[in-house]
């Protein structure tokens, strides 16, 4: 068996071109001269999906580590100063502090991390997506490693045949909990099915080995306050006894409605696009979703291979274009609109002091309504 190695993938929104559409290739050209000067990565892939720079790194150190947390962490800040001079749309917004305190969780970047033993042959997908947060994570996991209707490797692989356990997060209560799946189906599926608290943080075979992992982490009311969306990452090891890449690749072909979209205040659509593809406009969305496939050989990233630019996919987006336009039609009504407890923006406090006086008990009404009738 080969090495371990470890494959960090940690993103930030640093600024807009235009708008929340893009990173401007400035900042990709200075992240990947960041990354390039650095002695502890074996290997680095620079992307983009929407407005999230997304540094893709190898190296054998492990997850948590405190020099890679800080390569990531100055290289936003290297490129947050481009993004400034050049006045990108929220220049450094991610970056909540600029005082690196040995771990970029909880700074505002979003961070999935793996360290496994490289296998004889080490296929892995990177999923990047914008204009919506982890819990979209949780029906295309829940699909690849639980659903024998997705995966038929569940079904006729003899490696595959025992399930895999899955370790879901509560946001709130900030606690985590394993299922093994399918023994606990039903169990996982009464929280998984509620994204918006309960994510799948990372599935593990039944040996214990890491198989996925994602950006899952308890961001959303940093500092007591919620600070909105956080467009999540996934990384995802294929084949030999884990979901084909065809079979991960697969629930993406069925856009599901996920969380996000305008002022992250939306359901929307979210819509598998090539790298070049990946860049929000309507609505500032829909949401979208990027894969970027790599094997790993002794931990250098052969890639990538951009799975959704192929016209498989071209119905998949047709499809999620078309449940874009019905939800739209919704305007500020739920479902479109978020419930209130869920959205990233509202003016409820604000309308809700101007109008006090005028809200008055509902029986109070019936009995002013009755006396007014008498008199
Ligand atoms: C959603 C997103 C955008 C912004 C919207 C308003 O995650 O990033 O939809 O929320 O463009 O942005 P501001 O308030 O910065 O003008
Ligand atoms: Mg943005
Ligand atoms: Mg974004």
């Amino acid at each position: 068996m080969g090495e371990r190695i470890t494959l960090s993938v940690i993103k930030a929104d640093i600024g807009g071109w235009v708008g929340h559409s893009s990173v401007h290739p400035r900042l990709l050209e200075k992240a990947e001269e960041c990354l390039s000067q650095s002695k502890d990565l074996v290997d680095f892939h620079v992307t983009h999906v929407g407005d999230d720079l997304n540094l893709i790194m190898t190296h054998r150190l492990g997850t948590d580590n405190e020099k890679i947390h800080k390569l990531a962490f100055d290289t936003f800040l290297e490129c947050t100063k481009i993004a400034k001079e050049m006045k990108l749309y929220g220049a450094g917004q991610d970056l909540l502090s600029d005082a690196f305190s040995g771990n970029v969780k909880g700074m505002g970047p979003g961070v999935a991390e793996m360290e496994f033993e490289e296998r004889p042959s080490e296929p892995v997908i990177v999923f990047m997506a914008d204009k919506t947060e982890p819990g979209a994570w949780n029906f295309p996991l829940y699909k690849m490693f639980a659903d024998p209707f997705n995966t038929i490797g569940l079904v006729i692989d003899p490696k595959m045949h025992d399930g895999f356990v899955f370790e879901v997060i509560d946001l709130i209560e900030n606690k985590k909990i394993l299922f093994s799946l399918p023994e606990e189906m039903y169990d996982m599926l009464v929280f998984v099915g509620a994204p918006g608290r309960f994510c799948i943080k990372s599935v593990y075979d039944k040996k214990g080995n890491i198989a996925a992992t994602s950006s899952t982490q308890k961001l959303n009311f940093l500092a007591g306050k919620y600070v909105g969306k956080d467009d999540p990452v996934c990384i995802v090891r294929c084949q030999s006894g884990l979901p084909a890449v065809g079979e991960v690749l697969e629930p993406f072909a069925n856009p599901h409605l996920v969380s996000g979209w305008m002022r992250g205040s939306h359901s929307g659509p979210l819509m598998p696009v090539s790298v070049d593809q990946s860049n929000p406009t309507r609505f500032d969305g829909p949401p979208r979703v990027v894969a970027l496939g790599f094997q790993l050989a002794q931990g250098k990233l052969i890639g990538p291979q951009d799975f959704f630019a192929d016209p498989a996919y071209d119905k998949a987006r047709a499809t999620a274009n078309k449940i874009a336009n019905y939800m739209r039609r919704l305007g500020p009504f739920e479902p479109h609109r978020l419930n209130l407890d869920e959205m990233e923006y509202t003016t409820m406090p604000l309308v809700m002091e101007k109008l006090k006086e005028r809200f008055v008990p509902v029986d109070e009404e019936e009995d002013e309504a009755a006396a007014a009738k008498e008199e």
